[in-house]
């Protein structure tokens, strides 16, 4: 069933809001087009679904925002280019996340790539309840949207939000990005990327 891919390449689509920004609603032709239908026809539960799906590695980031003058951000694995021109990216919070909520309404987000020296922002970043003390002892400064660059990152991406689309239990964030750097010492030896496996952390080995 087409969900995401389909949502973004579908032009235009009717568009409802929601917390401000554009939400596809899903309503092109009878297809599921920015819409994901409620039918149980499959035969796994959600903890298999979560098993099989960490099989898949991923990079780790910490996505950045400012929500009244303050620094918020929350650990994010579902970080991924979206398109080359326009440069877009995306990533997929929770619905229920307050991070998102709080940084939605500036309108803009940084991707800090982390690296395998920052294993411990990575879970301090996705503890819940502590939200207002994930940025102390951290290092950071403001890229030009004004969301956090944490010192250290492998890479970071900073975007303007361009739209919002609905997608099952998370939503899908589409950010235009309006600069970006990496290796932050400029040496050609950056620091190596932190990665997310099974439920662990580790880092990466060139094999070839
Ligand atoms: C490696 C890793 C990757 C994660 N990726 C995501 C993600 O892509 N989307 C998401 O909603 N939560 C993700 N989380 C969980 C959030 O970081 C966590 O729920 C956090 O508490 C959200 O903050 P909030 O509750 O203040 O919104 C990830 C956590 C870890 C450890």
């Amino acid at each position: 069933m087409p969900v995401v891919a389909s949502a973004l390449a579908a032009s235009p689509i009717a568009p409802g809001r929601l917390d401000g920004w554009l939400i596809g609603s899903g309503t092109l032709a009878e297809s599921s087009v920015g819409h994901v239908t409620d039918a149980a026809d499959h035969s796994f539960d959600s903890q298999e679904f979560r098993t099989v799906l960490g099989h898949f590695p991923t990079g780790v980031t910490i996505v950045s925002g400012m929500h009244d003058d303050e620094p918020v951000g929350f650990t994010i694995g579902s970080f991924t280019s979206v398109s080359l021109d326009p440069p877009l990216v995306g990533f997929l919070p929770m619905k229920d996340s307050e991070t998102w909520a709080s940084m939605a309404k500036g309108g803009s987000f940084c991707v800090n790539v982390l690296s395998r020296d920052q294993a411990d922002l990575c879970w301090k970043f996705a503890k819940s309840d502590d939200e207002e003390h994930r940025y102390d002892e951290v290092k950071w400064h403001p890229a030009p949207t004004g969301s956090p660059i944490i010192d250290r990152a492998v890479a970071w991406i900073d975007c303007n939000v361009e739209e919002v689309y609905e997608m099952g239990d998370h939503y899908f964030v589409l950010g235009r990005v309006v600069a970006l750097d990496a290796d932050a010492d400029q040496n050609g030896e950056g620091p190596f990327p932190l990665l997310f496996f099974k439920g662990t952390l580790g880092g990466f080995a060139a094999e070839g």
